[in-house]
Protein backbone atom coordinates (compact mmCIF):
# COMPACT_ATOMS: atom_id res chain seq x y z
CA UNK A 1 0.00 0.00 0.00
CA UNK A 2 1.27 3.32 -0.99
CA UNK A 3 1.14 6.28 1.43
CA UNK A 4 1.34 10.05 0.67
CA UNK A 5 0.69 13.29 2.58
CA UNK A 6 -2.02 15.72 1.50
CA UNK A 7 -1.66 19.00 2.13
CA UNK A 8 -4.76 20.44 0.17
CA UNK A 9 -7.64 21.65 2.38
CA UNK A 10 -10.03 18.69 2.67
CA UNK A 11 -12.46 19.59 0.67
CA UNK A 12 -10.30 19.11 -2.42
CA UNK A 13 -9.18 15.58 -1.46
CA UNK A 14 -9.67 14.21 -4.38
CA UNK A 15 -10.31 10.64 -3.00
CA UNK A 16 -12.55 7.71 -3.12
CA UNK A 17 -13.06 7.97 0.50
CA UNK A 18 -12.51 10.63 2.92
CA UNK A 19 -11.92 9.38 6.42
CA UNK A 20 -12.55 11.26 9.71
CA UNK A 21 -12.97 10.46 13.42
CA UNK A 22 -15.70 11.28 15.94
CA UNK A 23 -15.45 11.50 19.53
CA UNK A 24 -18.15 10.24 21.73
CA UNK A 25 -19.23 13.43 23.55
CA UNK A 26 -22.57 15.25 24.14
CA UNK A 27 -21.79 17.28 21.25
CA UNK A 28 -19.81 14.88 18.81
CA UNK A 29 -19.93 17.93 15.88
CA UNK A 30 -17.02 19.95 16.93
CA UNK A 31 -13.59 21.23 15.56
CA UNK A 32 -12.54 19.56 12.41
CA UNK A 33 -15.88 17.33 12.18
CA UNK A 34 -18.20 20.93 12.36
CA UNK A 35 -16.06 22.41 9.56
CA UNK A 36 -16.67 19.21 7.58
CA UNK A 37 -20.67 19.46 8.72
CA UNK A 38 -20.88 23.19 7.16
CA UNK A 39 -19.05 21.95 3.98
CA UNK A 40 -21.06 19.07 3.43
CA UNK A 41 -24.52 21.42 4.14
CA UNK A 42 -25.43 19.61 7.69
CA UNK A 43 -25.68 16.24 6.84
CA UNK A 44 -23.50 14.86 9.72
CA UNK A 45 -25.44 17.53 12.43
CA UNK A 46 -28.50 15.72 11.76
CA UNK A 47 -27.41 12.04 11.80
CA UNK A 48 -25.78 13.53 14.86
CA UNK A 49 -28.81 14.16 16.25
CA UNK A 50 -30.85 11.36 15.30
CA UNK A 51 -28.06 9.24 17.17
CA UNK A 52 -27.11 7.06 14.01
CA UNK A 53 -23.38 9.27 14.45
CA UNK A 54 -22.68 8.88 18.48
CA UNK A 55 -18.99 8.64 18.56
CA UNK A 56 -18.54 5.35 20.16
CA UNK A 57 -15.38 3.37 19.38
CA UNK A 58 -15.14 1.99 15.88
CA UNK A 59 -18.67 2.63 14.90
CA UNK A 60 -19.14 3.39 11.18
CA UNK A 61 -20.87 5.76 8.93
CA UNK A 62 -20.64 6.21 5.14
CA UNK A 63 -22.05 8.80 3.21
CA UNK A 64 -22.19 8.45 0.00
CA UNK A 65 -21.34 11.45 -2.57
CA UNK A 66 -21.02 13.96 0.27
CA UNK A 67 -22.11 17.55 -0.88
CA UNK A 68 -19.18 20.13 -0.91
CA UNK A 69 -16.35 17.23 -1.10
CA UNK A 70 -14.57 16.13 -3.72
CA UNK A 71 -14.32 12.85 -2.18
CA UNK A 72 -17.07 10.37 -3.49
CA UNK A 73 -17.52 9.23 0.27
CA UNK A 74 -17.35 10.27 3.56
CA UNK A 75 -16.44 7.79 6.62
CA UNK A 76 -17.11 8.80 9.97
CA UNK A 77 -15.38 6.88 12.38
CA UNK A 78 -16.49 6.61 16.40
CA UNK A 79 -13.52 7.42 18.26
CA UNK A 80 -14.81 6.75 21.68
CA UNK A 81 -14.47 8.99 24.54
CA UNK A 82 -12.25 12.06 24.21
CA UNK A 83 -10.36 11.05 28.16
CA UNK A 84 -9.46 7.25 26.70
CA UNK A 85 -8.35 8.69 23.09
CA UNK A 86 -4.53 8.82 22.04
CA UNK A 87 -2.48 7.36 19.11
CA UNK A 88 -3.25 3.98 20.37
CA UNK A 89 -6.85 4.39 19.45
CA UNK A 90 -5.89 6.47 16.27
CA UNK A 91 -4.13 3.29 15.02
CA UNK A 92 -6.81 1.25 15.88
CA UNK A 93 -9.08 3.30 14.09
CA UNK A 94 -7.33 4.25 10.53
CA UNK A 95 -6.76 0.13 10.63
CA UNK A 96 -10.49 -0.44 11.12
CA UNK A 97 -11.36 2.09 8.28
CA UNK A 98 -9.07 0.18 6.00
CA UNK A 99 -10.89 -2.94 6.59
CA UNK A 100 -14.22 -1.67 6.08
CA UNK A 101 -13.51 0.14 2.60
CA UNK A 102 -11.46 -2.99 1.65
CA UNK A 103 -14.41 -4.89 2.23
CA UNK A 104 -16.49 -2.41 0.40
CA UNK A 105 -13.35 -2.42 -3.09
CA UNK A 106 -12.43 1.33 -1.94
CA UNK A 107 -9.01 1.38 -3.40
CA UNK A 108 -8.49 5.08 -2.46
CA UNK A 109 -8.76 6.57 0.84
CA UNK A 110 -7.24 9.46 2.74
CA UNK A 111 -7.60 10.30 6.57
CA UNK A 112 -8.00 13.09 7.68
CA UNK A 113 -7.13 14.01 10.97
CA UNK A 114 -8.58 15.89 13.83
CA UNK A 115 -7.25 19.39 15.15
CA UNK A 116 -5.22 18.26 17.58
CA UNK A 117 -3.06 15.27 15.56
CA UNK A 118 -0.97 16.79 13.37
CA UNK A 119 1.60 15.68 15.09
CA UNK A 120 4.61 13.69 14.69
CA UNK A 121 3.02 10.98 16.73
CA UNK A 122 -0.14 11.07 15.07
CA UNK A 123 1.06 10.64 11.77
CA UNK A 124 3.26 7.31 13.11
CA UNK A 125 0.44 5.94 14.55
CA UNK A 126 -1.85 6.19 11.75
CA UNK A 127 0.23 5.13 9.33
CA UNK A 128 0.99 1.87 11.55
CA UNK A 129 -2.48 1.36 11.64
CA UNK A 130 -3.33 2.05 7.71
CA UNK A 131 -0.84 -0.96 6.72
CA UNK A 132 -1.29 -3.52 9.65
CA UNK A 133 -4.86 -3.30 7.95
CA UNK A 134 -3.46 -3.56 4.80
CA UNK A 135 -1.85 -6.80 5.72
CA UNK A 136 -4.24 -10.08 4.64
CA UNK A 137 -3.48 -14.05 5.28
CA UNK A 138 -4.61 -14.86 1.42
CA UNK A 139 -1.18 -15.44 0.11
CA UNK A 140 -2.02 -19.39 -0.77
CA UNK A 141 -5.64 -18.53 -2.36
CA UNK A 142 -5.65 -18.78 -5.83
CA UNK A 143 -8.37 -16.71 -5.79
CA UNK A 144 -7.67 -13.39 -3.73
CA UNK A 145 -11.03 -11.65 -2.62
CA UNK A 146 -11.87 -10.22 -5.85
CA UNK A 147 -8.42 -8.84 -5.42
CA UNK A 148 -9.54 -6.40 -2.50
CA UNK A 149 -6.47 -4.57 -1.59
CA UNK A 150 -6.21 -1.14 -0.38
CA UNK A 151 -3.75 0.86 -2.91
CA UNK A 152 -2.86 3.88 -1.41
CA UNK A 153 -3.86 5.63 1.79
CA UNK A 154 -3.37 9.59 2.32
CA UNK A 155 -2.59 11.88 5.54
CA UNK A 156 -4.54 14.92 5.28
CA UNK A 157 -4.85 17.38 7.94
CA UNK A 158 -1.37 18.15 7.84
CA UNK A 159 -0.21 21.95 6.27
CA UNK A 160 3.34 23.40 5.55
CA UNK A 161 4.37 24.38 8.32
CA UNK A 162 3.64 20.44 10.35
CA UNK A 163 4.83 18.78 7.10
CA UNK A 164 8.05 17.98 8.56
CA UNK A 165 6.62 16.31 11.48
CA UNK A 166 4.17 14.18 9.48
CA UNK A 167 7.30 12.86 7.06
CA UNK A 168 9.45 12.02 9.79
CA UNK A 169 5.97 9.81 11.83
CA UNK A 170 5.23 8.50 8.40
CA UNK A 171 8.42 7.01 7.91
CA UNK A 172 8.55 5.54 11.29
CA UNK A 173 5.60 4.42 11.23
CA UNK A 174 5.83 2.64 7.66
CA UNK A 175 9.40 1.25 9.31
CA UNK A 176 7.34 -0.45 12.25
CA UNK A 177 4.45 -2.00 10.67
CA UNK A 178 6.14 -3.53 7.47
CA UNK A 179 8.89 -4.85 9.56
CA UNK A 180 5.27 -6.44 12.12
CA UNK A 181 4.14 -7.58 8.58
CA UNK A 182 7.45 -9.45 8.36
CA UNK A 183 7.02 -11.05 11.18
CA UNK A 184 3.41 -11.93 10.40
CA UNK A 185 3.93 -13.04 6.96
CA UNK A 186 6.62 -15.58 8.76
CA UNK A 187 3.90 -16.70 11.33
CA UNK A 188 1.24 -17.52 8.87
CA UNK A 189 3.17 -19.78 6.41
CA UNK A 190 2.59 -23.62 7.22
CA UNK A 191 5.48 -25.62 8.74
CA UNK A 192 6.03 -27.23 5.24
CA UNK A 193 6.86 -24.28 3.57
CA UNK A 194 8.84 -22.59 6.83
CA UNK A 195 11.48 -25.36 7.90
CA UNK A 196 14.12 -24.23 10.59
CA UNK A 197 16.07 -24.29 7.33
CA UNK A 198 13.83 -22.13 5.32
CA UNK A 199 13.66 -19.82 8.20
CA UNK A 200 17.16 -19.35 8.23
CA UNK A 201 17.29 -18.58 4.80
CA UNK A 202 14.97 -16.12 5.05
CA UNK A 203 16.22 -14.52 7.62
CA UNK A 204 19.67 -13.93 5.93
CA UNK A 205 17.51 -12.87 3.26
CA UNK A 206 16.19 -9.69 5.13
CA UNK A 207 19.50 -9.05 7.51
CA UNK A 208 21.51 -8.68 3.81
CA UNK A 209 18.71 -6.06 2.73
CA UNK A 210 18.30 -4.31 5.76
CA UNK A 211 22.36 -4.15 6.83
CA UNK A 212 22.17 -6.39 9.48
CA UNK A 213 25.44 -9.16 10.57
CA UNK A 214 23.90 -12.71 10.19
CA UNK A 215 25.43 -16.06 11.11
CA UNK A 216 22.90 -19.21 10.66
CA UNK A 217 24.91 -22.01 13.27
CA UNK A 218 23.59 -25.95 11.06
CA UNK A 219 23.53 -28.33 13.18
CA UNK A 220 27.48 -29.37 13.17
CA UNK A 221 28.31 -26.07 14.70
CA UNK A 222 25.29 -26.48 17.24
CA UNK A 223 26.69 -29.70 18.31
CA UNK A 224 30.26 -28.02 18.41
CA UNK A 225 29.00 -25.66 20.90
CA UNK A 226 27.10 -28.12 22.66
CA UNK A 227 23.55 -26.57 22.59
CA UNK A 228 22.26 -30.37 24.17
CA UNK A 229 19.39 -29.15 25.19
CA UNK A 230 18.48 -28.04 21.60
CA UNK A 231 19.56 -30.80 20.31
CA UNK A 232 17.77 -33.00 22.45
CA UNK A 233 14.49 -31.36 20.89
CA UNK A 234 15.79 -31.28 17.05
CA UNK A 235 16.57 -35.26 17.26
CA UNK A 236 13.22 -36.31 16.90
CA UNK A 237 12.91 -35.03 13.49
CA UNK A 238 14.69 -35.51 10.12
CA UNK A 239 14.78 -31.22 9.87
CA UNK A 240 17.97 -30.35 11.13
CA UNK A 241 17.87 -27.11 13.84
CA UNK A 242 19.52 -23.86 12.96
CA UNK A 243 20.60 -20.97 15.64
CA UNK A 244 20.03 -17.73 13.53
CA UNK A 245 22.73 -14.51 15.02
CA UNK A 246 21.60 -11.15 13.42
CA UNK A 247 24.11 -8.51 14.68
CA UNK A 248 23.22 -4.72 14.64
CA UNK A 249 26.18 -2.25 15.54
CA UNK A 250 25.30 1.20 15.98
CA UNK A 251 27.87 3.75 13.89
CA UNK A 252 29.24 5.44 16.70
CA UNK A 253 28.55 2.84 20.04
CA UNK A 254 28.88 4.75 23.50
CA UNK A 255 31.01 2.88 25.99
CA UNK A 256 29.48 1.34 29.28
CA UNK A 257 26.50 1.14 26.90
CA UNK A 258 23.92 -2.06 27.22
CA UNK A 259 24.12 -4.37 24.75
CA UNK A 260 20.66 -6.36 24.39
CA UNK A 261 19.74 -9.77 23.66
CA UNK A 262 16.89 -10.64 22.02
CA UNK A 263 15.91 -14.60 22.12
CA UNK A 264 13.29 -15.89 20.62
CA UNK A 265 11.35 -19.44 20.29
CA UNK A 266 11.16 -20.55 16.65
CA UNK A 267 9.46 -24.09 16.93
CA UNK A 268 8.40 -24.21 13.51
CA UNK A 269 6.31 -27.36 14.15
CA UNK A 270 5.25 -28.61 17.78
CA UNK A 271 3.48 -31.53 17.79
CA UNK A 272 4.63 -32.03 21.17
CA UNK A 273 7.25 -34.75 20.32
CA UNK A 274 6.43 -38.19 22.25
CA UNK A 275 4.50 -36.32 24.46
CA UNK A 276 1.95 -36.22 21.85
CA UNK A 277 -0.48 -33.35 21.45
CA UNK A 278 -3.93 -34.19 20.41
CA UNK A 279 -5.34 -33.53 17.18
CA UNK A 280 -7.56 -31.20 17.78
CA UNK A 281 -5.92 -27.40 16.92
CA UNK A 282 -2.76 -29.16 16.40
CA UNK A 283 -2.32 -27.63 13.07
CA UNK A 284 -2.33 -24.01 14.80
CA UNK A 285 0.88 -25.01 16.30
CA UNK A 286 2.91 -23.84 13.15
CA UNK A 287 2.78 -20.76 14.78
CA UNK A 288 5.22 -21.80 17.74
CA UNK A 289 7.81 -20.09 15.57
CA UNK A 290 6.16 -16.64 16.81
CA UNK A 291 8.59 -15.79 19.55
CA UNK A 292 11.63 -16.34 16.91
CA UNK A 293 9.93 -14.25 14.32
CA UNK A 294 9.23 -11.17 16.34
CA UNK A 295 13.02 -11.42 17.24
CA UNK A 296 13.56 -11.11 13.28
CA UNK A 297 10.86 -8.56 12.78
CA UNK A 298 12.28 -5.97 15.40
CA UNK A 299 15.86 -6.19 13.98
CA UNK A 300 14.32 -5.64 10.69
CA UNK A 301 12.69 -2.38 12.03
CA UNK A 302 15.79 -1.08 14.37
CA UNK A 303 18.24 -1.64 11.39
CA UNK A 304 16.49 1.15 9.72
CA UNK A 305 15.67 3.38 13.00
CA UNK A 306 19.34 2.87 13.86
CA UNK A 307 18.70 2.97 18.19
CA UNK A 308 22.18 4.13 20.18
CA UNK A 309 22.55 0.56 21.47
CA UNK A 310 23.96 -2.50 19.97
CA UNK A 311 20.96 -5.13 19.99
CA UNK A 312 21.94 -9.56 19.39
CA UNK A 313 19.32 -11.73 18.25
CA UNK A 314 19.72 -15.46 18.62
CA UNK A 315 16.89 -17.55 17.42
CA UNK A 316 16.97 -21.39 17.87
CA UNK A 317 15.08 -23.11 15.30
CA UNK A 318 13.43 -26.82 15.46
CA UNK A 319 10.54 -28.96 14.78
CA UNK A 320 9.28 -31.14 17.66
CA UNK A 321 8.51 -33.96 16.64
CA UNK A 322 8.28 -38.07 17.47
CA UNK A 323 10.88 -39.17 15.16
CA UNK A 324 12.51 -43.06 16.15
CA UNK A 325 15.19 -40.73 17.24
CA UNK A 326 13.50 -38.77 19.74
CA UNK A 327 13.81 -38.10 23.04
CA UNK A 328 11.64 -39.64 25.70
CA UNK A 329 10.33 -38.60 28.70
CA UNK A 330 12.67 -39.36 31.73
CA UNK A 331 15.78 -38.62 29.44
CA UNK A 332 18.30 -36.11 30.63
CA UNK A 333 19.74 -33.84 29.34
CA UNK A 334 23.02 -31.77 29.06
CA UNK A 335 22.38 -27.43 28.31
CA UNK A 336 25.22 -25.77 26.69
CA UNK A 337 25.15 -23.93 30.23
CA UNK A 338 26.66 -27.74 31.62
CA UNK A 339 23.07 -27.47 33.44
CA UNK A 340 21.41 -31.16 33.52
CA UNK A 341 18.00 -31.63 32.51
CA UNK A 342 15.32 -34.27 33.62
CA UNK A 343 12.68 -34.22 30.21
CA UNK A 344 9.92 -35.09 32.31
CA UNK A 345 7.49 -33.73 29.14
CA UNK A 346 8.62 -33.74 25.56
CA UNK A 347 6.16 -31.22 24.81
CA UNK A 348 7.48 -28.44 27.14
CA UNK A 349 10.31 -27.89 24.44
CA UNK A 350 10.22 -24.41 24.31
CA UNK A 351 12.36 -23.53 27.46
CA UNK A 352 14.90 -26.08 26.11
CA UNK A 353 15.40 -24.41 22.82
CA UNK A 354 15.34 -20.99 24.78
CA UNK A 355 17.96 -22.25 27.52
CA UNK A 356 20.52 -22.39 24.62
CA UNK A 357 19.56 -19.54 23.45
CA UNK A 358 19.84 -17.65 26.40
CA UNK A 359 23.27 -19.23 27.16
CA UNK A 360 24.80 -18.22 23.91
CA UNK A 361 23.41 -14.57 23.65
CA UNK A 362 25.40 -14.05 27.49
CA UNK A 363 28.41 -15.81 25.71
CA UNK A 364 28.19 -12.73 23.14
CA UNK A 365 27.78 -10.22 26.07
CA UNK A 366 24.63 -9.29 26.20
CA UNK A 367 23.93 -7.44 29.28
CA UNK A 368 20.31 -7.26 29.08
CA UNK A 369 17.72 -10.10 27.84
CA UNK A 370 14.76 -10.24 26.16
CA UNK A 371 12.83 -13.30 25.32
CA UNK A 372 9.55 -13.84 23.51
CA UNK A 373 7.91 -17.43 23.24
CA UNK A 374 4.89 -18.79 22.83
CA UNK A 375 5.57 -21.01 25.75
CA UNK A 376 2.48 -22.05 27.47
CA UNK A 377 -1.02 -22.94 27.34
CA UNK A 378 -1.06 -21.81 31.05
CA UNK A 379 -0.49 -18.43 29.89
CA UNK A 380 -3.98 -18.50 27.83
CA UNK A 381 -5.30 -19.67 31.40
CA UNK A 382 -3.93 -16.73 33.38
CA UNK A 383 -4.47 -14.04 30.53
CA UNK A 384 -6.82 -15.33 28.08
CA UNK A 385 -5.90 -13.94 24.46
CA UNK A 386 -6.25 -10.25 26.16
CA UNK A 387 -2.71 -9.60 27.52
CA UNK A 388 0.99 -11.10 26.70
CA UNK A 389 2.37 -12.24 29.64
CA UNK A 390 5.85 -10.21 31.39
CA UNK A 391 8.71 -12.19 33.78
CA UNK A 392 11.40 -10.40 34.99
CA UNK A 393 13.87 -10.50 36.57
CA UNK A 394 14.68 -6.92 37.41
CA UNK A 395 11.83 -4.13 37.56
CA UNK A 396 13.11 -1.12 36.55
CA UNK A 397 13.99 -2.89 33.80
CA UNK A 398 10.67 -4.47 33.54
CA UNK A 399 8.71 -0.86 33.82
CA UNK A 400 10.46 0.15 31.09
CA UNK A 401 8.96 -2.14 29.09
CA UNK A 402 5.45 -2.04 30.22
CA UNK A 403 5.65 1.74 29.76
CA UNK A 404 6.18 1.19 26.08
CA UNK A 405 3.54 -1.40 25.92
CA UNK A 406 1.04 1.09 27.19
CA UNK A 407 2.35 3.84 24.37
CA UNK A 408 1.82 1.43 21.87
CA UNK A 409 -1.38 0.32 22.66
CA UNK A 410 -0.37 -3.26 23.35
CA UNK A 411 -1.96 -5.01 26.80
CA UNK A 412 1.19 -6.64 28.90
CA UNK A 413 0.48 -8.38 32.60
CA UNK A 414 3.07 -8.96 34.84
CA UNK A 415 3.53 -11.85 36.35
CA UNK A 416 6.03 -12.88 39.42
CA UNK A 417 8.91 -15.20 39.00
CA UNK A 418 9.98 -15.15 43.00
CA UNK A 419 12.46 -17.91 43.97
CA UNK A 420 8.89 -19.88 45.94
CA UNK A 421 8.22 -20.82 42.54
CA UNK A 422 12.10 -22.48 42.39
CA UNK A 423 11.26 -25.52 44.07
CA UNK A 424 8.77 -26.32 41.81
CA UNK A 425 11.40 -27.89 38.65
CA UNK A 426 13.58 -29.64 41.25
CA UNK A 427 14.00 -32.91 39.66
CA UNK A 428 14.82 -36.12 41.25
CA UNK A 429 17.80 -37.12 39.31
CA UNK A 430 19.12 -34.05 37.72
CA UNK A 431 18.99 -30.28 38.52
CA UNK A 432 16.06 -29.30 36.99
CA UNK A 433 13.24 -30.71 35.17
CA UNK A 434 11.54 -29.44 32.32
CA UNK A 435 7.85 -29.03 33.82
CA UNK A 436 6.48 -27.75 37.39
CA UNK A 437 5.34 -30.22 40.16
CA UNK A 438 2.61 -30.15 41.93
CA UNK A 439 -0.78 -27.51 40.40
CA UNK A 440 -1.11 -24.73 38.64
CA UNK A 441 1.50 -22.04 37.74
CA UNK A 442 2.39 -23.51 34.63
CA UNK A 443 3.51 -20.17 32.87
CA UNK A 444 5.40 -19.44 36.43
CA UNK A 445 7.65 -22.54 36.36
CA UNK A 446 8.01 -22.52 32.84
CA UNK A 447 9.87 -18.40 33.02
CA UNK A 448 11.60 -19.96 36.19
CA UNK A 449 12.99 -22.76 34.11
CA UNK A 450 14.34 -19.91 31.77
CA UNK A 451 15.58 -17.85 34.85
CA UNK A 452 18.00 -20.72 35.88
CA UNK A 453 19.82 -19.68 32.66
CA UNK A 454 20.09 -16.09 32.63
CA UNK A 455 21.87 -15.89 36.17
CA UNK A 456 22.33 -11.91 37.37
CA UNK A 457 21.85 -10.23 33.72
CA UNK A 458 18.45 -8.31 33.58
CA UNK A 459 15.66 -10.37 31.67
CA UNK A 460 12.57 -10.33 30.49
CA UNK A 461 10.33 -13.15 28.99
CA UNK A 462 7.44 -12.53 27.23
CA UNK A 463 5.06 -15.38 27.37
CA UNK A 464 2.89 -14.68 23.61
CA UNK A 465 1.47 -18.25 23.46
CA UNK A 466 -2.10 -16.62 23.93
CA UNK A 467 -1.95 -13.17 21.96
CA UNK A 468 0.38 -14.07 18.89
CA UNK A 469 -2.45 -15.67 16.80
CA UNK A 470 -6.06 -14.51 16.37
CA UNK A 471 -8.41 -17.15 15.66
CA UNK A 472 -10.88 -14.31 14.20
CA UNK A 473 -10.10 -10.48 12.76
CA UNK A 474 -10.68 -7.84 14.35
CA UNK A 475 -11.71 -4.75 12.70
CA UNK A 476 -8.21 -3.53 12.53
CA UNK A 477 -6.22 -6.65 12.00
CA UNK A 478 -6.87 -9.87 9.58
CA UNK A 479 -6.93 -13.01 11.63
CA UNK A 480 -4.01 -15.38 11.96
CA UNK A 481 -0.32 -14.12 13.33
CA UNK A 482 -0.61 -10.99 15.22
CA UNK A 483 2.60 -9.49 15.21
CA UNK A 484 2.29 -8.81 18.63
CA UNK A 485 5.11 -7.18 21.00
CA UNK A 486 7.08 -6.33 17.65
CA UNK A 487 6.02 -2.82 18.15
CA UNK A 488 6.46 -2.27 22.01
CA UNK A 489 10.51 -3.99 21.40
CA UNK A 490 11.20 -1.30 18.80
CA UNK A 491 10.12 1.32 21.26
CA UNK A 492 12.03 0.05 24.41
CA UNK A 493 15.18 -0.27 22.32
CA UNK A 494 14.50 3.19 20.76
CA UNK A 495 13.91 4.55 24.59
CA UNK A 496 17.60 2.12 26.00
N1 LIG B 1 3.97 -24.41 22.08
C1 LIG B 1 3.37 -24.87 23.28
C2 LIG B 1 2.58 -23.80 24.01
C3 LIG B 1 1.36 -23.27 23.31
C4 LIG B 1 0.13 -23.73 23.67
C5 LIG B 1 1.45 -22.29 22.37
C6 LIG B 1 -1.00 -23.23 23.05
C7 LIG B 1 0.34 -21.78 21.76
C8 LIG B 1 -0.90 -22.25 22.11
C9 LIG B 1 4.44 -25.39 24.23
O1 LIG B 1 5.55 -25.93 23.63
C10 LIG B 1 3.80 -26.45 25.05
O2 LIG B 1 3.43 -27.45 24.48
N2 LIG B 1 3.69 -26.24 26.35
C11 LIG B 1 3.07 -27.18 27.21
C12 LIG B 1 3.92 -27.31 28.45
C13 LIG B 1 3.52 -28.43 29.35
C14 LIG B 1 3.82 -29.76 28.70
C15 LIG B 1 4.25 -28.31 30.66
C16 LIG B 1 1.68 -26.66 27.57
O3 LIG B 1 1.53 -25.45 27.74
O4 LIG B 1 0.77 -27.46 27.61
MN1 LIG C 1 5.27 -27.99 23.17
ZN1 LIG D 1 5.98 -25.32 21.74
Amino acid sequence: MQTALETRPFAEVDTEALVSYVFEENDPVQGRIAELDQQTGGAIRRLAQSSEITGKSLEMTLLHNPAGLKAQRLLLVGAGKREQYGTAQLRKLAGAAVRYLKARSVKKCALLVREKDATEAAAQAATEGLLFAGFDSDKYKTKKENGKQMDSAALAGWDDATRAAATRGMNRGRIIAESQNFTRDLVNEPSNRLTPRILAQKAEAMAKEAGLACEIFDEKRIADLKMGALLSVAQGSVEPPRVIVLTYAPASPKPGAPVLGLVGKAVTFDTGGISIKPAQDMEKMKYDMAGGATMLGVMRAIAALKPSIKVIAVVPSTENMPGGRAQKPGDVQVAMSGKTIEVINTDAEGRLILADGITYAKQLGCTHLIDAATLTGAIVVALANINVGVFGSDQSFTDKLLVSAKACGEKMWPMPVDEDYREMIKSAIADIQNVGSGKGGGAITAAMFLKEFTGDTPWIHLDIAGTAWLDDAKPWAAKGASGVAVPTLVDLIMNL
